[in-house]
Protein backbone atom coordinates (compact mmCIF):
# COMPACT_ATOMS: atom_id res chain seq x y z
CA UNK A 1 0.00 0.00 0.00
CA UNK A 2 1.42 3.01 -1.02
CA UNK A 3 1.97 6.08 1.87
CA UNK A 4 -0.82 8.59 1.72
CA UNK A 5 -0.10 11.14 0.27
CA UNK A 6 -0.80 15.35 2.08
CA UNK A 7 -4.89 16.34 1.59
CA UNK A 8 -5.60 11.81 1.00
CA UNK A 9 -9.02 11.80 3.39
CA UNK A 10 -7.04 9.92 6.40
CA UNK A 11 -8.99 6.56 7.04
CA UNK A 12 -9.96 6.22 10.97
CA UNK A 13 -8.03 2.88 11.22
CA UNK A 14 -4.76 5.03 10.02
CA UNK A 15 -5.18 7.36 12.62
CA UNK A 16 -5.59 5.17 15.31
CA UNK A 17 -2.25 3.46 14.29
CA UNK A 18 -0.61 6.41 14.25
CA UNK A 19 -2.22 7.50 17.51
CA UNK A 20 -1.14 4.14 19.22
CA UNK A 21 2.46 4.77 17.54
CA UNK A 22 2.79 8.19 18.71
CA UNK A 23 2.19 6.67 22.13
CA UNK A 24 4.54 4.20 21.80
CA UNK A 25 7.72 6.93 21.14
CA UNK A 26 6.98 8.92 23.84
CA UNK A 27 6.33 6.24 26.30
CA UNK A 28 9.70 5.27 25.44
CA UNK A 29 11.53 8.50 25.70
CA UNK A 30 10.14 9.18 29.03
CA UNK A 31 11.78 5.41 30.06
CA UNK A 32 14.80 6.30 28.82
CA UNK A 33 15.01 9.52 30.77
CA UNK A 34 14.20 8.40 34.09
CA UNK A 35 16.32 5.18 33.75
CA UNK A 36 19.14 8.35 32.66
CA UNK A 37 18.18 10.01 35.86
CA UNK A 38 17.98 7.20 38.52
CA UNK A 39 21.79 6.13 36.59
CA UNK A 40 23.16 9.92 37.26
CA UNK A 41 21.46 9.06 40.98
CA UNK A 42 23.16 6.49 41.28
CA UNK A 43 26.71 7.82 39.99
CA UNK A 44 25.86 10.90 42.94
CA UNK A 45 25.65 8.22 45.21
CA UNK A 46 28.35 6.28 44.87
CA UNK A 47 30.68 9.30 44.28
CA UNK A 48 29.51 10.31 48.03
CA UNK A 49 31.51 8.52 50.94
CA UNK A 50 30.51 5.93 52.72
CA UNK A 51 31.33 6.90 56.70
CA UNK A 52 31.86 3.64 59.09
CA UNK A 53 30.69 1.42 60.06
CA UNK A 54 33.94 1.72 62.29
CA UNK A 55 34.14 5.29 64.33
CA UNK A 56 34.73 8.57 62.54
CA UNK A 57 35.67 12.10 63.84
CA UNK A 58 31.96 13.89 64.20
CA UNK A 59 32.59 17.57 65.36
CA UNK A 60 29.36 18.71 67.03
CA UNK A 61 29.02 22.62 68.59
CA UNK A 62 27.03 22.44 72.39
CA UNK A 63 26.61 25.00 73.85
CA UNK A 64 28.60 26.81 71.96
CA UNK A 65 31.80 25.13 71.74
CA UNK A 66 32.96 22.64 69.31
CA UNK A 67 33.81 19.13 70.77
CA UNK A 68 34.80 16.43 68.35
CA UNK A 69 34.15 13.21 69.15
CA UNK A 70 35.26 9.84 67.78
CA UNK A 71 31.49 7.96 66.84
CA UNK A 72 30.31 4.88 64.77
CA UNK A 73 27.77 6.83 62.92
CA UNK A 74 24.86 4.50 64.18
CA UNK A 75 25.30 6.96 67.53
CA UNK A 76 22.38 8.74 68.26
CA UNK A 77 23.02 12.63 69.45
CA UNK A 78 21.74 11.03 73.09
CA UNK A 79 24.40 8.82 73.39
CA UNK A 80 26.83 11.60 72.29
CA UNK A 81 25.83 13.95 74.87
CA UNK A 82 25.69 11.35 77.89
CA UNK A 83 28.39 8.45 77.18
CA UNK A 84 30.63 10.78 74.67
CA UNK A 85 30.50 14.30 76.17
CA UNK A 86 29.73 14.37 79.62
CA UNK A 87 26.44 16.28 78.92
CA UNK A 88 24.30 14.34 80.99
CA UNK A 89 21.01 16.79 81.23
CA UNK A 90 19.19 15.04 78.17
CA UNK A 91 17.61 12.32 79.45
CA UNK A 92 17.35 8.64 78.29
CA UNK A 93 13.77 7.62 79.04
CA UNK A 94 12.05 5.51 76.24
CA UNK A 95 14.79 5.66 73.75
CA UNK A 96 12.15 5.57 70.96
CA UNK A 97 10.96 9.39 70.45
CA UNK A 98 7.55 9.07 72.79
CA UNK A 99 8.77 10.94 76.34
CA UNK A 100 10.58 14.04 75.29
CA UNK A 101 12.95 13.33 78.53
CA UNK A 102 15.69 13.34 75.83
CA UNK A 103 14.91 16.90 74.09
CA UNK A 104 17.59 19.01 73.13
CA UNK A 105 17.68 22.27 70.88
CA UNK A 106 18.95 22.27 67.03
CA UNK A 107 19.31 25.73 65.92
CA UNK A 108 16.92 27.44 68.85
CA UNK A 109 14.41 23.99 68.00
CA UNK A 110 13.50 21.19 70.20
CA UNK A 111 13.75 17.82 69.22
CA UNK A 112 14.25 14.67 70.79
CA UNK A 113 17.82 14.00 70.68
CA UNK A 114 17.36 10.06 70.51
CA UNK A 115 15.78 10.13 67.14
CA UNK A 116 18.67 12.31 65.85
CA UNK A 117 22.47 10.69 64.50
CA UNK A 118 25.42 12.62 66.18
CA UNK A 119 26.56 13.11 62.66
CA UNK A 120 24.09 14.10 61.35
CA UNK A 121 24.19 16.97 63.75
CA UNK A 122 27.07 18.06 62.74
CA UNK A 123 27.01 22.06 61.81
CA UNK A 124 23.98 22.68 63.95
CA UNK A 125 23.73 24.54 67.07
CA UNK A 126 22.89 22.16 69.76
CA UNK A 127 21.41 23.25 73.28
CA UNK A 128 21.46 21.39 76.34
CA UNK A 129 20.27 21.96 79.50
CA UNK A 130 23.14 22.54 80.90
CA UNK A 131 23.72 25.24 78.28
CA UNK A 132 21.25 28.10 79.36
CA UNK A 133 22.65 29.03 82.79
CA UNK A 134 24.84 32.05 82.52
CA UNK A 135 27.54 32.06 84.75
CA UNK A 136 26.50 29.98 87.27
CA UNK A 137 23.15 31.46 86.99
CA UNK A 138 20.10 29.57 86.58
CA UNK A 139 18.11 30.88 83.39
CA UNK A 140 14.57 32.72 84.90
CA UNK A 141 12.63 29.53 83.56
CA UNK A 142 14.81 27.36 85.50
CA UNK A 143 14.83 29.64 88.74
CA UNK A 144 11.01 29.17 87.69
CA UNK A 145 10.40 25.36 88.23
CA UNK A 146 12.64 25.44 91.18
CA UNK A 147 10.16 28.67 92.85
CA UNK A 148 7.16 27.05 91.17
CA UNK A 149 8.35 23.16 92.38
CA UNK A 150 7.47 22.09 89.01
CA UNK A 151 8.90 18.71 89.54
CA UNK A 152 8.43 15.56 91.22
CA UNK A 153 11.19 12.80 89.75
CA UNK A 154 13.01 15.83 88.22
CA UNK A 155 14.37 13.39 85.31
CA UNK A 156 11.56 14.72 82.71
CA UNK A 157 12.26 17.97 83.62
CA UNK A 158 15.08 18.85 81.36
CA UNK A 159 12.96 18.08 78.45
CA UNK A 160 10.23 20.09 79.62
CA UNK A 161 12.60 23.24 80.62
CA UNK A 162 14.22 22.84 76.77
CA UNK A 163 10.57 22.41 75.51
CA UNK A 164 9.70 25.84 77.12
CA UNK A 165 12.88 27.49 76.59
CA UNK A 166 12.14 27.36 73.04
CA UNK A 167 8.82 28.81 73.49
CA UNK A 168 9.74 31.74 75.57
CA UNK A 169 12.45 32.45 72.73
CA UNK A 170 9.91 32.92 70.16
CA UNK A 171 7.14 33.79 72.03
CA UNK A 172 8.19 35.94 75.43
CA UNK A 173 4.35 36.06 76.63
CA UNK A 174 2.64 32.88 75.50
CA UNK A 175 -0.64 31.91 76.25
CA UNK A 176 -1.78 29.12 78.21
CA UNK A 177 -2.64 27.34 75.53
CA UNK A 178 0.65 27.95 73.80
CA UNK A 179 2.54 26.68 76.65
CA UNK A 180 0.11 23.38 77.06
CA UNK A 181 1.33 22.53 72.54
CA UNK A 182 4.69 23.73 73.65
CA UNK A 183 5.25 20.79 76.18
CA UNK A 184 3.14 18.14 73.66
CA UNK A 185 5.75 16.23 73.11
CA UNK A 186 6.99 15.89 76.92
CA UNK A 187 5.41 13.70 79.02
CA UNK A 188 5.37 13.75 82.94
CA UNK A 189 4.07 10.60 84.49
CA UNK A 190 3.41 11.67 88.02
CA UNK A 191 1.21 14.42 87.05
CA UNK A 192 3.33 17.71 87.94
CA UNK A 193 1.59 19.66 84.66
CA UNK A 194 -0.17 22.07 86.60
CA UNK A 195 3.46 23.15 88.21
CA UNK A 196 5.33 23.13 84.75
CA UNK A 197 2.37 25.56 83.15
CA UNK A 198 2.65 28.11 86.39
CA UNK A 199 6.98 28.01 86.07
CA UNK A 200 6.79 29.04 82.87
CA UNK A 201 3.69 31.34 83.42
CA UNK A 202 6.03 32.90 86.12
CA UNK A 203 8.80 32.76 83.67
CA UNK A 204 7.07 34.78 81.56
CA UNK A 205 6.08 37.29 84.40
CA UNK A 206 2.45 36.55 84.29
CA UNK A 207 0.80 35.38 87.17
CA UNK A 208 -0.61 31.68 87.31
CA UNK A 209 -4.16 31.71 87.45
CA UNK A 210 -5.12 29.24 90.07
CA UNK A 211 -8.55 28.59 88.70
CA UNK A 212 -6.81 27.43 85.33
CA UNK A 213 -4.39 25.19 87.62
CA UNK A 214 -7.88 23.47 88.73
CA UNK A 215 -8.67 23.04 85.27
CA UNK A 216 -5.23 21.75 84.23
CA UNK A 217 -5.00 19.40 87.54
CA UNK A 218 -8.00 17.81 86.38
CA UNK A 219 -6.92 17.10 82.96
CA UNK A 220 -4.02 15.93 83.82
CA UNK A 221 -4.82 13.23 86.26
CA UNK A 222 -7.10 11.77 83.53
CA UNK A 223 -4.41 11.82 80.83
CA UNK A 224 -1.80 10.45 83.71
CA UNK A 225 -4.43 7.61 84.60
CA UNK A 226 -4.24 6.76 80.70
CA UNK A 227 -0.85 7.15 80.51
CA UNK A 228 -0.35 4.58 83.71
CA UNK A 229 -3.65 2.01 82.17
CA UNK A 230 -1.80 1.94 79.14
CA UNK A 231 1.90 1.39 81.01
S1 LIG B 1 14.20 9.24 75.42
FE1 LIG B 1 13.93 10.34 73.59
S2 LIG B 1 11.82 10.67 73.44
FE2 LIG B 1 12.06 9.42 75.19
S1 LIG C 1 8.38 15.06 87.34
FE1 LIG C 1 9.28 13.52 86.11
S2 LIG C 1 7.72 12.18 85.51
FE2 LIG C 1 6.78 13.77 86.60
Amino acid sequence: MSPPLPGDPVSPEASRRSFLKGIGTSAVAAAASRVEAVASELAQANAEKVHGPGAVPVTLRINGKEVVLHLEPRVTLLDALRNYSNHTGAKEVCDRGTCGACTVLLDDIPIYSCMKLAIDSQGRGITTVEGIAQSGRLSSLQQSFVDADALMCGYCTPGFVMSLTALLKRNPKPSLEEIGEACEGNLCRCGTYPRVMAAAQRAAGIQPAERVEIIQSDEYAALAKRTHAAG
